[in-house]
């Protein structure tokens, strides 16, 4: 089996900063098999899911079809790119994963069964490695240059309670989240995400 990365965060915490750098590390400078990737929209049918879920100007979507939405996309995005790749035994660097739909769907509140639906789309896979970027969403927010799709315009209390949705699950799983302080600078933080995934190889060759 591979080794499967996942980089969670807020809006404008730098998450593909991160994984572009990881990957050029990793693929292009130690030459090891690595897939980079995305949720949602990273397969067709996602494309369409992603564009579905943030890019429709009037669109209303309750809160139960978006987390059922996210987990469409999810289930087949696992099926059909990430569980091939680590049964090849490569690394997966996947941006925002399971935890995304946790914090932001979690954060919405009052889905019964949330987890469940979760472990329904996911099949259990879960992360080897999760990296959590973590800051205060006035400052993410304000690093968004470009026009904000559906997620991006909710209220600030909205993107307050994914960031507390996330330090919570950060929380109960400490050996597999890294926090990340994501007003470090993006070398500061490639350097320190580098480390820990060496240490991961590392642990993963001994077993
Ligand atoms: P992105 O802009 O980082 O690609 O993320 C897309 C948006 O979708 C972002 O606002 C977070 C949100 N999202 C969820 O709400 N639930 C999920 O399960 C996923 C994967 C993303």
């Amino acid at each position: 089996m591979g080794l499967f990365i996942t980089i969670e965060g807020g809006e404008g915490s730098g998450k593909s900063t991160l994984i572009s750098k990881l990957y050029n590390h990793l693929a292009l400078v130690e030459k090891r098999e690595v897939v980079k990737t995305f949720e949602p929209g990273a397969t067709p049918l996602g494309k369409s899911i992603r564009e579905l879920l943030l890019n429709q100007e009037e669109a209303v979507i309750t809160p139960k079809a978006e987390l059922l939405l996210f987990l469409a996309d999810r289930a087949h995005h696992i099926e059909t790119v990430i569980r091939p790749a680590l049964k090849e035994g490569k690394i997966v660097l996947c941006d925002r994963f399971t935890d995304s739909s946790r914090a932001y769907q979690g954060a919405r509140g009052g889905i019964a069964g949330l987890e469940d639906l979760c472990s329904l789309a996911s099949n259990h896979l879960t992360p080897d490695l999760t990296f959590f970027l973590d800051v205060d969403p006035v400052i993410g927010l304000s690093r968004l240059a470009r026009k904000k799709d559906r997620l991006e315009k909710e209220k600030i209390d909205f993107h307050q309670k994914v960031r507390q949705e996330y330090l919570r699950l950060a929380e109960k799983e400490p050996d597999r989240f890294v926090i990340l302080n994501a007003m470090h600078s993006p070398e500061e933080l490639f350097e320190a995400a580098l480390g820990k995934v060496k240490h991961e190889l590392f642990r993963a060759s001994a077993l």
